[in-house]
C-alpha cells in the first residue's frame, strides 16, 4: 500500500495526527485487516517527518490494538478486527435508532438557564451578591493548606468530623436540636433520595402535600412510592384529610416542609404539628421534615423543627446550605433516629463513598470563624427589608386597582401570590419579556394514587420570590409583570 494522505494541520503535534488518520482508516475498512503497512523509514520520508515521529504513532497504535508489530519486519493491521470492508462499514454506518430500555417512571429534568431572565423571581434562590466571598475564600485556603491523607482518602463518608461538628453545635444552638451525629450529603436531594432508597419498595404509599416540591416527589416516585395527596388549607397541611388517608391504606412516610410550605409559604401552626406527630406515631408513619430555609424568619423566632421533640424518633431531619450559602456548595445534611441513620450512611456510602472534602473543611472553618453567623445575621436583615418592600409592592398595586391577594408570610424567601387570573398566561408573557417565576400548576403531582388537582380556572397563584433582587428590581419587575394590566385600568 501507499501511506495515507495526511492534511496536516498546526493545531496538533503530527505523531497524533497521524496515528489519528491510521486508527480512522483501520475503523473504516479502508485499511483492511492483515494489510501491511510501508516501512518506518518510508512514513517518515512520505510525511517529511522524523522517523522517530512515525515509530511513535505506530507503537501507540499496536498499544491500542489497531495494529501488530511483526519483529523487524512491518507493521501490519491486526487481523483480529471484526472489520471487513469499508463498504460493510458504510452499510452499517446509519445505525437504526437504538431502543435505550429505561426503568419507569419517565423524568423530564426541564432546567431553565435563568441567566437569560432580566428579572428573577425564582423561590429559593439566595442573593448571590452579598455573598462574603473573600471571607470564604480564606477559608478555602485555609482547606487547601489543610490537605491530609485522613480526610483525603476514601474515609468518613458521612461527614467530616470537623463540619458535623460544627453544624451540630450550631443546630443545637439555632434549632433546639440537640443530637450528636449527622449524616452529611450532597445537597438535601441527595438526602430525600437516600430515604425514598432506605424506604420505599414498590407500591409503597408515601403522604405528600397537594401543593409540593417536586424534586422531592420525583426521588420518591423513583424508588416505586404511589403518591397521595393531603388536603391543604391557608394554615397547612389538613390533619382530618391526613387521618382518613392513613385509615384508608398503609401509609410508610409523610414528607413535610412545616415551617415554610413549599410552595405556598405557610407556617404550620403548633397544633396541627402535635397532632400530625401523634397521627403518624400511633399510624407508623415516618415524617421526612425538610427543613429548608430555617433562618429566614421574619415576623418572630423560627419555630423549633419537628425533630426537635421527637421522643418516638420518627422524624427524618433534612437540612441544607443552599439557602444560607449557595447551591453550588452542594451541603446537606439530615438527621435521624439511631438505627436509621446508620441504614442512610451504609447506602450514602453506595451512592457517593466521600463528599468534597474540601469544601466540607471550608465550611466547618468559615463556621469556626464565626463568618457563618455574620453572615446570616447580614442576609435576615436584608431578606426582612425584601419581604416587607414586596409586600408593601403588592400592597400598592392592589391600591391601583389589581385584583391580588397574599397572606404575608412568617418567613422564607417567597410569597404566594393569588393574581386572580389565568396565571399560566401571564407566565408565557412575563418570560417573553425577561422575566421569570413559576405559577401554580407546576406544583401539583401529575401520577399521585389521589392526585388533588384544581380545575384549569383556579390556577390563580404564582410564587415569587424576594431573596435574590434588590427591591428596586423587584419593584420594577412587578410593574412589569402587571403592566398590560395596569394600563387598562
Ligand atoms: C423544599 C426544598 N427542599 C430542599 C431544597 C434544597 O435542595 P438542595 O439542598 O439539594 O440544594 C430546596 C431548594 O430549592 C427546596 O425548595
Amino acid at each position: 500500500m501507499k501511506p495515507l494522505d495526511i492534511d496536516f494541520n498546526d493545531t496538533q503535534a503530527k505523531y497524533s495526527q497521524i496515528i489519528n488518520a491510521y486508527r480512522e482508516a483501520i475503523k473504516t475498512g479502508v485499511l483492511l485487516p492483515d494489510t501491511r503497512l510501508p516501512s518506518a523509514r518510508a512514513l517518515a520520508d512520505f510525511y517529511e517527518v522524523n522517523r522517530h515521529t512515525v515509530m511513535m504513532s505506530l507503537q501507540s497504535l499496536v498499544a491500542e490494538g489497531w495494529l501488530r508489530s511483526e519483529q523487524r519486519k512491518a507493521y501490519v493491521v491486526s487481523s483480529e478486527l471484526p472489520i471487513d470492508s469499508s463498504a460493510q462499514y458504510k452499510k452499517d454506518l446509519p445505525l437504526k435508532a437504538f431502543s435505550y430500555a429505561f426503568a419507569k417512571p419517565d423524568y423530564d429534568f426541564n432546567e431553565v438557564d435563568l441567566s437569560v431572565f432580566t428579572h428573577v423571581f425564582a423561590g429559593g434562590m439566595p442573593d448571590l451578591a452579598a455573598f462574603p466571598k473573600q471571607a470564604f475564600k480564606q477559608s478555602l485556603n485555609m482547606s487547601a493548606r489543610q490537605f491530609n491523607a485522613h480526610d483525603m482518602h476514601y474515609s468518613d463518608s458521612a461527614g467530616l468530623p470537623a463540619l458535623k461538628g460544627q453544624i451540630i453545635s450550631y443546630l443545637g444552638q439555632a434549632r433546639a436540636l440537640n443530637i450528636n451525629d449527622l449524616l452529611i450529603c450532597n445537597g438535601s436531594q441527595e438526602a430525600l433520595f437516600l430515604v425514598a432508597k432506605a424506604f420505599i419498595n414498590l407500591g409503597d404509599f408515601v403522604a405528600i402535600e397537594t401543593l409540593g416540591y417536586p424534586p422531592a416527589r420525583m426521588a420518591f416516585e423513583s424508588c416505586g412510592a404511589a403518591l397521595v395527596d393531603i388536603k391543604q388549607d391557608e394554615q397547612g397541611l389538613c390533619v382530618d384529610d391526613l387521618e382518613a388517608q392513613f385509615k384508608l391504606r398503609k401509609i410508610k412516610l409523610l414528607y413535610l416542609t412545616p415551617l415554610h410550605q413549599y410552595p405556598t409559604t405557610v407556617t404550620l401552626p403548633v397544633a396541627r404539628r402535635l397532632k400530625i406527630y401523634q397521627l403518624c406515631y400511633q399510624y407508623g408513619v415516618l415524617i421526612v421534615e425538610d427543613d429548608y430555609d430555617h433562618e429566614f424568619h421574619y415576623q418572630c423566632q423560627p419555630l423549633q423543627p419537628m425533630a426537635a421533640d421527637d421522643p418516638a424518633g420518627i422524624v427524618i431531619y433534612i437540612s441544607t446550605f443552599s439557602k444560607i450559602m449557595c447551591a453550588g456548595a452542594r451541603v446537606g445534611y439530615m438527621h435521624a433516629a439511631k438505627p436509621v441513620l446508620s441504614r442512610l450512611k451504609a447506602l450514602k456510602k453506595l451512592i457517593n463513598h466521600k463528599n468534597d472534602a474540601f469544601m466540607q473543611l471550608a465550611v466547618a472553618h468559615w463556621m469556626e470563624t464565626g463568618e457563618f453567623e455574620r453572615h446570616l445575621k447580614r442576609m435576615t436583615k436584608s431578606y426582612k427589608a425584601r419581604w416587607n418592600a414586596m409586600a408593601d409592592t403588592f400592597t400598592t398595586l392592589q391600591k391601583q386597582g389589581l385584583s391580588l391577594s397574599f397572606t404575608k408570610p412568617d418567613g422564607g424567601m417567597a410569597f404566594w401570590l393569588n393574581c386572580h387570573q389565568d396565571v399560566v398566561t401571564l407566565k408565557s408573557k412575563a418570560r417573553a419579556k425577561g422575566i421569570y417565576f413559576q405559577s401554580e400548576e407546576e406544583f401539583y403531582h401529575a401520577n399521585s394514587v389521589r392526585s388533588l388537582k384544581p380545575n384549569d380556572g383556579e390556577i390563580s397563584h404564582i410564587r415569587l420570590g424576594f431573596a435574590a433582587q434588590s427591591i428596586e428590581q423587584a419593584q420594577a419587575g412587578l410593574y412589569e409583570i402587571f403592566a398590560e394590566q395596569l394600563s387598562l385600568i
